[in-house]
């Protein structure tokens, strides 16, 4: 058997790091799928390929012709999303069979915009699949919080649900559950922009956490304007009135700057965004690097803010919701 499986990754448009705390965030899918083929192989042993995300934190040096490995950890926890979602299913299956596994993805990991999610999500259902075992959005959503949870230690499960769903939608944890309220909106141009993250994401909520701790008064307040910002962008994005969403995206970027998530890299975008007719623009997902996601007015000005952000990132782009989320078919017996 063969077959293709995909999921979208995502943007978190409004409320990051004030969603770990219980508010609300608004999240959309996008349509840079990672892809995932695999067939069945009789030898039992599962083998894996991921030509782009493998390549991400590898650093190589070269001494006298001998070539040393200096650093591989986002490499292997890369790996490790999909060794522990295959050993997952292996478990829950109380079965195994050996695989070909191949993971291709339009957009490189560790930048905030879901991959991680995505690679489960997608590799689940292949390897599901091949194993006789149909999963629907809500069974791989929870399996993909399961592995996050297992490889980078606490996720929110905010990217596994966009993500094996499509669309945009409010998200938010009510007594530790992910519930995600599908919103009915019109597209809306983006444009995102990524450079290489500092720090991963489970140490930048825990910087955050240190903040909170030590001025809780303060940053309680700062998470409840961040709330009430992402409830009103949840009305104007209804009302697809794109000027205010715009100014709403400013604020909530500067609330997540007094959080101390922003770097010099990540203002100098911000800013350049803005000063060629971005309508808004601030940080998505964890920061200290990352990408950021800007609102524009229409697709013209989406494409002259993708020039004018190139020389100063590593990826941009205009990006287009994914109202799919994620899917498998099977494609050969
Ligand atoms: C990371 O993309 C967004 C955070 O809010 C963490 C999370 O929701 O798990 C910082």
């Amino acid at each position: 058997m063969k077959v293709r499986a995909s999921a979208p990754t995502k943007v978190t448009l409004f409320g990051e790091h004030a969603v770990v705390y219980g508010f609300p965030a608004l999240v959309m899918a996008i349509q840079k799928r990672v892809e995932v083929t695999a067939s069945k192989t009789s030898d039992g042993v599962v083998r894996i390929e991921l030509p782009e995300l493998s390549s991400i934190g590898l650093k190589l040096e070269i001494r006298n012709g001998e070539v040393e490995i200096k650093k591989v950890q986002n490499a292997l926890k890369h790996a490790s999303y999909v060794v522990e979602t295959i050993k997952e299913l292996q478990k829950r299956a109380n079965q195994s069979c050996g695989a070909k596994i191949m993971v291709k993805s339009k957009l490189p990991a560790g930048v905030g915009l879901g991959t991680s999610a995505a690679v489960i999500e997608a590799v689940g259902l292949a390897y599901s699949t091949l194993l006789g075992i149909t999963m629907d959005k809500k069974e791989i959503a929870q399996l993909a919080k399961h592995v996050e949870t297992l490889v980078q230690g606490k996720s929110s499960g905010m990217d596994a649900s966009i993500i094996s769903q499509g669309g945009i939608g409010l998200f938010r944890l009510e007594n530790e559950t992910p519930v995600l309220q599908r919103l009915e909106a019109k597209e809306i141009p983006i444009v995102i922009a990524y450079i290489k993250k500092v720090i991963p994401t489970g140490e930048a909520v825990a910087r955050v956490k240190a903040i909170f701790e030590k001025h809780k008064d303060i940053t309680e307040t700062i998470f409840e304007a961040i709330c009430a910002i992402t409830e009103k962008a949840t009305r104007k994005i209804l009302e697809n009135d794109l000027n205010s969403l715009g100014e709403l995206m400013n604020l909530n970027h500067g609330l997540l700057c007094s959080l101390g998530v922003s770097n010099l890299r990540l203002e100098q975008l911000i800013h350049l965004a803005r000063d060629a007719g971005a309508l808004g623009s601030k940080i998505t997902g964890a920061g200290f690097g990352g990408s950021i996601v800007c609102l524009l007015k229409n697709e013209e000005s989406a494409k002259n803010v993708c020039q004018v952000l190139k020389p100063f990132c590593d990826g941009v782009f205009l990006a287009k919701r994914d109202n799919i989320g994620a899917q498998v078919q099977i494609i050969g017996s």
